[in-house]
């Protein structure tokens, strides 16, 4: 194993543990749809692919959402989801018509999907 990859294996074990559980995973277990895809080319760039977030778009602006976490997952419907990504919010870019209610659907099932609380239900 090379150094490089010893040290992404460290810290992807650290950040795991210090949320208590990994909220990763594999495309094999979600299969690549097309709400994988966007979310990897699209929305990763802030939200990071692992969907805990990053850095703010914009200095002084909001940090986007950390979808691994259960407590914002709770506190939003999906509806409120879908209203962010069509009507934008803070640092987040409104989408507009871009996406169809279908493909609104499968980017909140994809946010769902970070939810570690969800993997036990
Ligand atoms: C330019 C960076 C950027 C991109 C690209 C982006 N987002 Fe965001 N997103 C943000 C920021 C910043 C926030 C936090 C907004 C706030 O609370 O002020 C956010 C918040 C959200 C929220 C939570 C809204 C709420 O109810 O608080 C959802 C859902 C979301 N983004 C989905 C997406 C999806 C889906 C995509 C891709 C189609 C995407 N985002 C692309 C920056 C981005």
């Amino acid at each position: 194993m090379s150094e490089r990859t010893l040290w992404t294996r460290l810290l992807w074990l650290a950040s795991g543990l210090s949320l208590g559980v990994s909220c990763h995973r594999s495309d094999a277990e979600l299969g690549p749809s097309y709400a994988d895809q966007t979310f990897t080319s699209v929305c990763a760039k802030c939200h990071g692919s692992n969907g805990r977030g990053g850095r703010p778009a914009a200095e002084g602006a909001n940090a986007p959402r950390n979808f691994c976490d259960s407590g914002f997952q709770a506190s939003r419907s999906d509806e409120q989801l879908k209203r962010a990504i069509v009507r934008g919010k803070g640092g987040m870019p409104a989408f507009g018509t871009l996406f169809s209610d279908a493909d609104l659907a499968g980017l909140v099932r994809k946010i769902r999907s970070f939810d570690p609380a969800a993997k036990k239900r």
